[in-house]
């Protein structure tokens, strides 16, 4: 057998029997089903010594092994869904997968730890593990991954003293918490012990962010405490600084980047002189931000790229492989040189898009794995069928600002304070002060202000406040004894990567006039928006005079993956069937939100607009995506 063919078997996770003759490659059949996958082949393998390093190479149980995996996110993909597109990572020759843990997905408050449903990563993982496929886990406890907080729970916002991903006692505390729920979940998922998880990451590109070695030695420990004895890796960028930041002596070093990787690994090459090659993070496509364009790679460029590492005999992540979706309020945002938050789709021009597209980058990077590593025989699965197009017109409303009481309850507060503050987690906030008249006209501006605030004046809409242009704001005046003062806020993302990583939501400061004259006594809504079954609806008004809900049906006679679009709308969400399908905004790129078939019913489907800026008429459903 030569050393090609060795690798190809090896990266497939065949297995070679004594003569070196026969190859079995464990494909699961194409009409594989949930019960016939979970029934699969993890736990069956009796010598399992896992994944280890050898000179330039990696072994499983000893034999040559090379990783070739794709990224895909559970917390992202609908779990009626994670079969098809594990089986679509599988079809396009990966022999491994790799996910995130979003710890904010689970750990909603401090003491609760959900691992059910959606939240069932054991279900994920052994998913995976019965199609043949290892895993990868990268638990963070900070992820980035364009997620809100980087992953980081919002409530660790309440304390303003917490020093995240560092050293400080509060943070560690409250990870070690996270991980001991956490972690020995992983532990029995390993391959020692029957299960496809080969290896798990420190932290995540600590060294872009830190130089605080003991805390991850922390996280090593902690790690290892519970149970995982799988390879352990740091992954980082490769600059200099951020690779002495961010690894850990005795710690496998592996590289992020995009483009051509010569430079890259020469750079990793460098600082770990011997080692396998690995890239962690092969970017084969991007996050968009609103309002910016819609990213894409070339195709031939990226499978051509990911030909040379494989050539190379390294080892490879492709991030993102299977696009997927930042569903509810889980966007996250950037910062630099000011906010941006990031789309609702996080189709990432994968090669398998977010609709379970088998895109041309997916053909080409096949074509490329089928050169190191057998191919399955099994024909490509088809596109999930889609929803005919149709339009559904509005056909009730009710103002967010009539609704107040039923969404939230007041509190009183001096000073504004962020929704973290008030144990809100995700939504929007409502402040409410009275000024005293008569006063002069007087510009209206807001400290801390994440992320844009509408401006009412009794009852009457003033203005729009940006965190990006904080000395911008309406001139108001108050003619009579005194003005009701209304305040909005339009809560995006928090930002997941870089130093402002706090990024608390609301009001975090004064609320000014004059530019120094701070407005106190403020009356706060915590607007979580996470029962609607609260709201009253009636006619629809005959123009848009504020913030509004409405409502609108569609009915459709057999489930099927679907593209809301909202023509003349400027800027919401939308929840179907009480599911919050995420953000629209006319900015764009994104101008259609993906509707996935496991929420929508046979029959009748119930649909509610949270429109901020202005109404449209009609919502368009259609059978494609557009992301701009
Ligand atoms: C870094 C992070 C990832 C993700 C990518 C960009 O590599 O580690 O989580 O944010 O950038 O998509």
């Amino acid at each position: 057998m030569d050393r090609r063919e060795f690798l190809r078997t090896a990266a497939a996770g065949c297995t070679v029997a004594a003569s070196g003759s026969a190859i079995s490659c464990g494909d699961a059949p194409a009409a594989l089903t949930e019960r016939t996958a979970l029934a699969g082949p993890v736990g069956q393998n009796a010598r399992r010594t896992g994944l280890t390093v050898e000179g330039d190479h990696f072994l499983l149980d000893g034999e040559r092994f090379r990783i070739i995996s794709g990224a895909i996110h559970y917390f992202r993909i609908h779990p009626d869904q994670w079969l098809d597109r594990l089986q679509r990572l599988r079809a396009m020759g990966l022999n491994t997968i790799e996910t995130y843990v979003a710890w904010n997905f689970h750990q909603p408050t401090p003491s609760e730890a959900d691992f059910s449903g959606w939240r069932d990563l054991g279900r994920f993982i052994r998913l995976a593990g019965s199609l043949g496929l290892k895993v990868v886990v990268r638990p963070g406890p900070y992820i980035c991954a364009e997620w809100d907080f980087g992953g980081l729970p919002a409530w660790l916002l309440a304390n303003s003293k917490i020093q995240y991903r560092c050293s400080d006692p509060e943070y560690e505390r409250a990870l070690d918490q996270w991980f001991d729920k956490l972690i020995p979940r992983l532990a029995p998922l390993q391959w020692s012990a029957g299960g496809p998880i080969i290896a798990v990451q420190i932290e995540n590109e600590y060294g872009s962010f830190g130089n605080d070695q003991a805390h991850l030695k922390h996280i090593e420990g902690v790690l290892r405490r519970n149970g995982i004895d799988s390879l352990l890796f740091c992954s980082n960028g490769t600059a200099d600084w951020m690779l002495r930041g961010g690894n850990l002596p005795g710690v496998l070093a592996t590289a992020n980047f995009s483009g051509d990787p010569t430079g890259d690994f020469d750079a990793l090459r460098k600082f770990q002189p011997n080692g396998p090659l690995w890239c962690t993070e092969y970017w084969d496509g991007w996050f968009d931000h609103w309002g910016d364009n819609h990213n894409r790679t070339d195709p031939a460029e990226t499978a051509a790229n990911v030909d040379k590492m494989l050539a190379m005999g390294a080892s490879v992540n492709l991030y993102m492989a299977a696009g997927s979706t930042n569903f509810g309020f889980w966007a996250g945002a950037n910062y630099g040189p000011h906010y941006q938050s990031t789309i609702t789709s996080y189709d990432y021009d994968s090669p398998i898009g977010e609709a379970g597209e088998l895109t041309e980058k997916f053909t080409k990077l096949r074509a490329v794995i089928g050169k190191y590593a057998p191919l399955p025989t099994d024909p490509l699965p088809d596109l999930p069928p889609r929803l005919a197009p149709q339009t559904a017109t509005m056909r009730s409303a009710t103002t967010l600002f009539g609704s107040l009481d039923r969404l939230g309850h007041a509190v009183h507060r001096g000073a504004p304070v962020p929704m973290e503050q008030l144990g809100q987690a995700y939504g929007l906030i409502q402040y409410r002060t009275r000024i005293q008249g008569p006063r002069a006209k007087g510009k209206l501006t807001i400290q801390g202000l994440a992320d844009w605030a509408l401006a009412y004046l009794d009852g009457k809409f003033v203005g729009r406040l940006d965190r990006n242009t904080p000395s911008v704001g309406p001139d108001i005046a108050v003619a009579g004894e005194s003005s009701q003062l209304d305040l909005l806020v339009d809560c995006h993302g928090r930002i997941n990567f870089g130093p402002n990583n706090r990024d608390p939501k609301g009001i975090n400061g004064n609320v000014l006039l004059h530019g120094q004259h701070a407005l106190f006594g403020w009356d706060i809504w915590p607007l979580p928006l996470d029962n609607l079954d609260v709201l009253q609806f009636g006619a629809v008004p005959a123009s848009f005079t504020g913030p509004t809900f409405y409502r609108a049906s569609l009915t459709i006679p057999s489930t099927a993956d679907g593209f809301l679009a909202f023509p003349n709308w400027q800027k919401g969400m939308v929840w179907l069937n009480g599911f919050l399908l995420g953000r629209y905004w006319d900015r764009g790129p994104q101008r259609r939100l993906y509707a996935p078939a496991p929420l929508w019913k046979a029959g009748r489907n119930d649909l509610v607009l949270l429109e901020l800026h202005g109404a449209g008429s009609q919502i368009e459903l259609h059978s494609g995506p557009d992301l701009g």
